[in-house]
């Protein structure tokens, strides 16, 4: 084995920073070796969302797009010095979901500028670059030129601005050859089969594209010693990237494949077969992917393929302290000039959108679903309890229901300061709040449990009976928790390596990702202790005006009619269900509730009248 399994225990070593400086110091940890191959090694990044500062409280994940480029530095100039190769792979979903994309006007004024500073030698589109029309206009305008070796959208289009024509995003497929190893590499670049697009884009279904003569000539193509397939696909359970590894081996049955996916916001390594692997690597920033292949075939001439390459995976804990300790490098050693001018033009763009101005400060963490709903510490019981009822009590007049998604909600509030970032994190969707008026009570009443899948019909059947919109229903459903399914079925550390048994250190481990994945276990580079994760309801409730328990008791002193107000976000739902519970609205019958205020301005108006901060924190 070229690499140890013992954790290293490297205790109380103090690191400076070039991350963000209001970023936490990361905590140290017992870190699992990286598995560096002599050939060629990957480090992917999906899902970032925008969280290119990195996470500002959670020192865990506190490294930034600069540190982000001097580590993949260090790697590369490792990988010349040994004459290896190292491949970075970006799979999409880089923008909406943090202050540093979303506070800007336009959005992404700064983000495309610091992301093209790293060099990706592959990289996709996501869903999110694509629901407004903007944005993918954008995409095509800045980021593909920005990327113009590496962008590949093997099944989008987009009506080009100028001429308005459709054509290929960007290239379809592209063919390359790895600086040191002379790998030759053929790439695809996947988006599964997106229906939410805004009209500017059109996004081929997989099963077409994979029927495409170009594609079918592709993967024919002679003397491939990789294929390699980077998309916005889940690497499990997804129709779509069964479909490309099928159509690929049906022609090429030996030939090493190697996936990276997305969408899922999970960490995952699937096994396709023993020369096909796949690998997921998380989210906002919190993961880099690593993945290591030995033993392809390669353009130099005598070297052929091993009977069985070797494929290993590693997900990074994004900090300095992994970073440093991966790259063999100290604290001044670890930044170089142009990873810390991006962390320096970070920094200058959260000031300039004021991301540090503060409204309030938390009294306790309030966590999305690492809480069990209700709970003190659950961020949907103080909403339901507190902000809405303090926000509506006093804009509504009459007896009123007020619904909200939990999907509306993306992010836990940590203890401190609750800042101008935060409420992009906690709630970046814009859409305000709708009403209808005059709803009679049994059918008001009775909404949330149908919302919540919890009647004797169920939300699929809903639809089903109405035509509702399938794919929307993911629109209401709570945020899936960022850990795979095997880890939610089994919430305890477990420690375990094929052939040995890894010592835990004596000292508690910090909470964090522990992943279990095809190839075992020892996938995080951290040794974490296993995190919690609850099932959250669909929708939370606020009665206004009202208090259900005292209709109860007092029997009948109900109100006959309710106003009803709810997310516009789940606008679709509120009115399927209605119809089903014998009340028809149409969409013109609503109308905008709280003078269009969103949900984030509900939050940030809540946080300052209510959290005050302590004159030094
Ligand atoms: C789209 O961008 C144009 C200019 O680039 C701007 O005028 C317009 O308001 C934007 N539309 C939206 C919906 O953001
Ligand atoms: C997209 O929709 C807009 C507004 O609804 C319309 O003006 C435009 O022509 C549509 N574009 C295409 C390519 O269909
Ligand atoms: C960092 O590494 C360099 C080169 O190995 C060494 O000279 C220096 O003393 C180290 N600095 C610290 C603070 O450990
Ligand atoms: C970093 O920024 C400085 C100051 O603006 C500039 O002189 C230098 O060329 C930059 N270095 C890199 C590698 O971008
Ligand atoms: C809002 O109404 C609820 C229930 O009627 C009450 O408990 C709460 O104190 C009120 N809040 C405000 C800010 O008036």
């Amino acid at each position: 084995m070229s690499f140890a399994r013992i954790p290293l225990l490297l205790f109380f070593l103090r690191l400076a920073s070039s991350e963000q400086p209001s970023a936490p110091q990361p905590i140290s940890a017992p870190l699992r070796e990286l598995p560096w191959s002599k050939q060629v090694n990957f480090l992917h990044t999906t899902d970032t969302h925008g969280w290119h500062a990195g996470h500002l409280q959670e020192a865990q994940y506190s490294g930034d797009w600069g540190d982000y480029i001097s580590f993949a530095h260090h790697l590369r100039k490792r990988a010349d010095d040994e004459g290896s190769d190292l491949l970075l792979v970006d799979t999409g979903d880089r923008v909406e979901g943090n202050g540093l994309y979303d506070a800007s006007s336009p959005k992404g004024k700064y983000t495309f500028d610091i992301l093209k500073h790293q060099h990706i030698d592959v990289i996709t589109p996501g869903n999110h670059e694509l629901y407004i029309a903007n944005t993918s206009r954008r995409e095509f305008d800045e980021v593909v030129p920005d990327f113009k070796d590496s962008y590949i959208a093997s099944n989008l289009d987009v009506y080009n601005p100028s001429s308005g024509k459709l054509q290929p995003l960007a290239p379809r497929y592209r063919r390359f050859t790895t600086k040191n190893q002379q790998i030759r590499v053929l790439a695809f670049g996947f988006l599964f089969n997106f229906h939410g697009n805004a009209n500017n884009t059109v996004v081929q279904p997989v099963q077409e594209t994979v029927k495409e003569p170009w594609f079918q000539d592709a993967i024919r193509t002679k003397d491939i010693d990789l294929f390699l397939v980077a998309g916005h696909v889940p690497v499990r359970d997804s129709e779509e990237y069964d479909l490309v590894y099928k159509a690929i081996r049906g022609v090429a049955w030996d030939t090493p494949i190697a996936l990276f996916g997305g969408h899922t916001h999970i960490r995952d390594y699937r096994k396709y077969d023993k020369k096909a692997f796949g690998i997921e690597s998380g989210r906002y920033m919190e993961t880099l992917g690593f993945l290591s292949i030995d033993g392809l075939s390669t353009g130099k001439r005598g070297v052929g393929a091993m009977a069985s390459p070797e494929f290993r995976r590693m997900y990074i804990d994004n900090n300095l302290y992994s970073l440093q300790h991966h790259s063999g490098t100290n604290k001044t050693t670890f930044g170089t000039d142009l990873g810390k001018n991006v962390s320096q033009a970070i920094r200058s763009a959260r000031k300039q959108l004021k991301l540090d101005h503060t409204f309030g400060c938390a009294p306790r963490d309030y966590w999305l679903n690492r809480a069990p709903y209700p709970a003190e510490d659950s961020l949907l019981t103080l909403l339901d309890t507190q902000v809405i009822p303090d926000t509506f009590n006093h804009s509504l007049d009459r007896p009123s229901i007020v619904i909200t998604n939990s999907g509306a909600m993306r992010f836990d509030i940590f203890k401190g300061p609750f800042t101008t970032d935060s409420t992009f994190l906690v709630s970046p969707f814009t859409s305000g709040f709708r009403m209808i008026k005059d709803v009679p009570y049994g059918a008001a009443t009775q909404l949330l449990q149908l919302l919540n899948n919890q009647g004797q019909i169920l939300l699929e059947d809903l639809a089903a009976m109405y035509g509702g919109e399938e794919h929307r229903l993911k629109d209401l459903l709570p945020p899936l928790a960022p850990v795979n399914a095997q880890t939610l079925s089994r919430n305890q550390v477990h420690i375990a390596s094929s052939d040995q048994q890894i010592p835990l250190a004596d000292k508690p481990s910090l909470p964090g990702y522990t992943t279990v994945d095809d190839a075992g276990s020892d996938g995080d580079d951290t040794i974490h202790q296993a995190i919690q994760f609850y099932d959250v309801p669909n929708c939370i409730a606020s009665n206004i005006g009202f208090s259900a328990t005292t209709v109860l008791e007092t029997q009948g002193e109900e109100p006959d009619k309710l106003d009803l107000v709810y997310n516009e976000f789940i606008q679709d739902w509120v009115l399927l269900a209605l119809r089903y519970l014998g009340q028809k609205y149409e969409k013109g019958q609503t109308k905008s509730a709280l003078r269009g205020q969103t949900m984030t301005s509900v939050i940030e108006e809540w946080v300052g009248g209510h959290w005050g901060c302590d004159a030094k924190d």
